[in-house]
């Protein structure tokens, strides 16, 4: 299976501070929000992942993260033109997934959770389509799935002013084989967007849209406005000080996973210098290495 970040479009709730910097790159406490969707996929053991960016933007995240190698990972890079939808990911990295399946995860979209990488990883071989949905208060910002008595899915929606559950569709996608040539003929929305939804609904019509609902110990936070990215930040700080573990720490994670050395990772930390970040990955080596 293969991963695709989209990390792409405008960031315009967020103006003017996503004027210069892309939203993805800003940080959420003590790392760039894109390290928290990658360590998801990470958690999910997926290694080779495509990063879609706006085309001003790729040079950045290439300076961020690089070509992978140093996460024992492959990290590749396309430019998405313009915010076409979250549809034409699929599209643009029809290419990169090849013969295989595919993991699509949202670049603002932060998952935390004890056991969520063992519930991924039972995705990974999915026939059809699977998400996952999360309980929230206030579902009429998101896409929204409603299941019936069996937990098998019965309508998905984008954004209804009336949702017919509590149910929100989070920001992470598994797709079998299908899903380029699936999205490929979605036609755009009533905003001009070529909608993930369509694609679930592709899915729906065949009854191969699997749901899992992610537990109430897990944290799903999205980050698309100003208030959710100080929620977001202030969930991680409490969090980290409290277990002295970090969240979405990519460099530990592919350590824990054994993709590097400890070798690795004390250059890997020596690179962070002084900063609390680096000192973390020394410490790692040191309790545990
Ligand atoms: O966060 C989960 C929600 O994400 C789902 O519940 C919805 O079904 C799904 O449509 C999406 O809703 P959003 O309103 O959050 O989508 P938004 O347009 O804000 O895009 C999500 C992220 O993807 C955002 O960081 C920008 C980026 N993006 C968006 C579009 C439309 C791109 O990179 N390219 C695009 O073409």
């Amino acid at each position: 299976m293969r991963g695709i970040v989209l990390a792409g479009g405008t960031g315009s709730r967020l103006w003017p501070s996503t004027i210069s910097v892309c939203k993805q790159l800003m940080p959420v406490y003590d790392k760039p929000l894109i390290y928290y969707p990658i360590s998801t996929l990470m958690s999910a053991q997926i290694r080779e992942i495509l990063i879609i960016t706006t085309p001003s933007d790729q040079s950045l995240f290439q300076k961020l993260l690089g070509d992978g190698s140093q996460l024992g990972m492959e990290f590749t890079y396309q430019i998405q033109e313009r915010p076409e939808g979250l549809a034409q990911a699929l599209i643009i990295g029809a290419d990169f997934i090849g013969d295989q399946g595919v993991a699509l995860v949202l670049g603002d979209n932060i998952f935390h959770g004890v056991g969520l990488g063992h519930q991924l990883t039972s995705a990974l071989d999915v026939e059809g389509a699977q998400i996952f949905g999360y309980h929230v208060a206030d579902p009429r910002k998101y896409g929204v799935v409603e299941l019936d008595s069996q937990g098998k899915a019965l309508s998905i929606e984008e954004k209804p002013s009336h949702p017919k559950s509590q149910l929100a569709v989070t920001g992470l996608y598994f797709f079998d084989n299908r899903a380029s040539s699936i999205a490929a003929q979605v036609t755009p929305s009533a905003r001009g967007e070529l909608e993930i939804t369509s694609v679930l609904e592709a899915y729906l019509k065949t009854g191969e849209l699997n749901v899992s609902v992610l537990s109430r110990g897990t944290a799903w936070l999205d980050t698309g406005s100003a208030e959710s990215l100080h929620d977001a930040a202030s969930y991680v700080r409490v969090i980290e000080e409290r277990t002295g573990l970090k969240i979405g720490c990519l460099e530990e994670i592919a350590w824990r996973n054994g993709w590097i050395t400890s070798q690795s990772l004390e250059e890997l930390a020596k690179k962070m210098g002084s900063s609390n970040y680096g000192t973390y990955l020394t410490n790692l080596i040191n309790s545990e290495g």
